[in-house]
């Protein structure tokens, strides 16, 4: 993508051009305003040029608590102290802690071991190589349609709708219209009997958010488990997105009541901090074999400060609780939306992430820049729209009703110019 040029933004225009000629195209999935953030607080963010925005991504949902959280940063630069840089040459007391609280903070019997990952798809990868490796007589892999588990190795051979990898089996996930269970069981039943005794794990997510937030009913999952169960195959539920709160629940395997083998965590689990980890039963966790999960960053010291400092804040500020308070009145003002606003044709979602859809794609990109140029000096940041037309609402849990108030009354004001 080359650099685009706003009128009224000096530093953010040169800043574009700048990155543009230093930066790979291939590493750009920027919303498409292109807004340079120069700093930001809480749910605001300041664009280089001093306009204000308020974030509804989170940072594309790893900034749960805001931005510059001044509770995590104290806790987090307390942990940090006078860490080493070490990564697995040794371990230190803080990745015990981490790793101890990590696992305890799920609260469910199959939690009770974890692998470290750098990154949600390496954590998804190591959690389909811990199933596999513990059956290896079963090679198939069964996902659901139209996820998104990141875009290397195996992550990327279950992610969308079909894949290169000759094992991969894909099932449906509820969309507009959600079918019968009967529907779901007998495609996965047809599937055990083609590959009896073959299949190794199913991987799927809480919801399906790159496809366009389609949230599925509690039995979807359930069922699912249920089958796994049954067959003996690996449960694994990718939370990469869901973790620390989002749905109401500090994790989704509680939103929807089930209990995975494997729960594969990201993005908000250290506040930004790039952190990953897959937690589940030993037997599964233990099936890779010694350093067979290790690499230079995963689980290094400071990934594990910024994990407890995240932990801290959840516990001390009741965060969840918080989310599930606030949750019905973004419900409430995204529903208005789609009342004053024709284009606005769906509005799904739980906790503080939705998917607003749109009529078309090019009313949806309108949307994202006109709210980035809101009132002038006050905008709203979006994310570019998913699924070509699906523009995620997930602001930091920490929003607060005034906030929101502020935000869409920005962002009705913008939404009548397109
Ligand atoms: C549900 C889900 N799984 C996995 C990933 C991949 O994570 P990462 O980009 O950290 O590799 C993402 C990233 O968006 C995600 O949303």
């Amino acid at each position: 993508m080359s650099s685009i040029e706003h009128p009224g933004e000096p530093l953010g225009n040169s800043l574009r051009g700048r990155l543009a000629a230093v930066v790979g195209r291939a590493q750009n999935t920027r919303t498409p305003t292109q807004t340079v953030i120069a700093r930001a607080q809480g749910v605001h963010l300041w664009t280089a040029d001093g306009r204000r925005l308020t974030d509804f991504t989170s940072g594309v949902l790893v900034a749960n608590l805001g931005h510059a959280h001044a509770r995590f940063e104290e806790r987090y630069r307390h942990y940090c102290g006078s860490l080493p840089r070490t990564s697995y040459n040794a371990t230190t007391p803080i990745e015990v802690e981490a790793a101890e609280r990590l696992v305890a903070s799920l609260n469910m019997p199959n939690a009770q071991k974890l692998f470290w990952a750098a990154s949600g798809s390496e954590g998804v990868q190591k959690a389909m190589w811990a199933a596999l490796h513990r059956q290896p007589d079963r090679p198939i892999i069964v996902a659901t349609r139209g996820g998104f588990h990141g875009k290397k190795g195996l992550a990327a051979d279950v992610s969308g709708e079909s894949s290169t990898n000759p094992n991969v089996r894909f099932i449906s996930f509820p969309l507009y219209e959600e079918k019968t269970p009967e529907f779901y069981r007998s495609e996965l039943d047809a599937l055990a009997a083609e590959f009896p005794n073959r299949i190794a794990l199913l991987i799927t997510e809480p919801y399906l958010g790159a496809k366009g937030s389609f949230h599925p009913p509690a039995w979807y999952h359930q069922l699912l488990q249920a089958w796994c169960k049954k067959h003996d195959v690996a449960f694994i539920l990718d939370e990469v997105q869901s973790c620390h709160g989002r749905t109401g629940s500090m994790y989704a395997f509680q939103t929807y009541g089930i209990q995975p083998d494997l729960v594969v965590l990201g993005k908000g689990l250290a506040n930004g901090e790039p952190a990953a980890a897959v937690v589940g039963r030993a037997d599964l966790i233990d099936a890779l074999d010694y350093g067979e999960a290790s690499d230079t960053f995963s689980g290094n010291p400071h990934a594990c400060a910024a994990i407890c400092a995240t932990l801290d804040v959840f516990d001390e500020q009741h965060i969840v609780a918080h989310c599930q308070t606030i949750a019905p009145v973004l419900r409430k003002k995204l529903l208005a939306l789609k009342d004053t606003f024709p284009f606005v044709t769906h509005v799904r979602g739980e906790g503080l992430v939705y998917g607003v859809e749109i009529a078309d794609a090019d009313t949806a990109n309108r949307c994202v820049l006109e709210a980035y140029r809101g009132t002038g000096k006050e905008g709203v940041h979006f994310l570019g729209p998913l699924a070509a037309k699906v523009l995620r609402v997930s602001p930091p849990l920490v929003i607060t009703e005034k906030e929101l108030d502020e935000a869409f009354a920005v962002l009705e004001s913008a939404w009548r110019r397109v």
